[in-house]
């Protein structure tokens, strides 16, 4: 699905973000068409001799990861040593994620990698966050987070597929509620908040992950590390 800037600037952050695997890696290959263009430089890799093994976050990584040759494994196996991953909006060291309904097991693969490279073109990058959040529930949570939601003050809306008659149903099998918030004052407040409510599998609010965001433009790419 298109979201955010040019497909020249995703690719400058994909690459960027690629180049900085060391050879022996596992890696966590994030969702999106930003983590597309790193898996496919990835593959690149692997087609040079280096040993790289990956760990896919959406049946889209996975299938993509095995059509360029990049070897797989599993959480089960191994620990990412780092992880590249896309964001749908960037503020400082924190993220909105989850525009393409991965962000279960990316945030579970992102949150056990030694290192985690946000890759983004510079549309994605805002003072704080606002875009609405996904909140991934069980089937049956549907009405009761959309109840508990409004009462954090957000707005919910239950994503419909594209394509499909009906609801979008995750890789994981469950419905996806876009909660708009406006703009969020305190994101390590509301993850924990909507952490604890019954029936939510993960949010798309990750807080303090980042180690490096590779910021892609149609002219160049710089690393930006929001600790430095
Ligand atoms: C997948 O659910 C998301 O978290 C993506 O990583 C995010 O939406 C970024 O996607 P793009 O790189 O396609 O903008």
């Amino acid at each position: 699905m298109k979201r955010g800037g040019s497909d020249e600037a995703k690719r400058r952050a994909g690459e960027s973000a690629a180049e900085a695997v060391e050879d022996g890696a596992v890696v966590g290959l994030g969702t999106g068409s930003t983590a597309a263009h790193a898996i496919r430089a990835l593959g690149r890799a692997v087609g040079s001799g280096h040993d790289i093994a990956g760990i896919p976050t959406s049946y889209q990584s996975r299938h993509l990861a095995r059509e360029v040759g990049i070897p797989l494994t599993t959480l089960d196996d191994d620990s990412p040593d780092v992880a590249i991953d896309g964001a749908d909006q960037v503020a400082d060291g924190d993220l909105l994620k989850g525009g393409g309904a991965a962000h279960a097991r990316e945030k579970l693969v992102d949150s056990a990698a030694d290192r985690l490279l946000v890759v983004a073109d510079e549309s994605k990058l805002a003072e704080s966050l606002s875009v609405p959040v996904p909140v991934e529930v069980v089937p049956d949570a549907r009405r009761p987070v959309a109840d508990a939601v409004r009462e954090l003050g957000g707005d919910p809306t239950l994503r419909a597929a594209e394509r499909k008659d009906g609801p979008v149903v995750t890789d994981n099998g469950n419905l996806v509620l876009d909660c708009d918030f406006g703009t969020i004052g305190d994101p390590a407040e509301l993850a924990a908040s909507l952490s604890a409510l019954p029936g939510v599998l993960e949010h798309g609010v990750f807080v303090g992950l980042a180690d490096e965001i590779h910021v892609g433009t149609d002219e160049d790419v710089t690393v930006r590390r929001p600790d430095a």
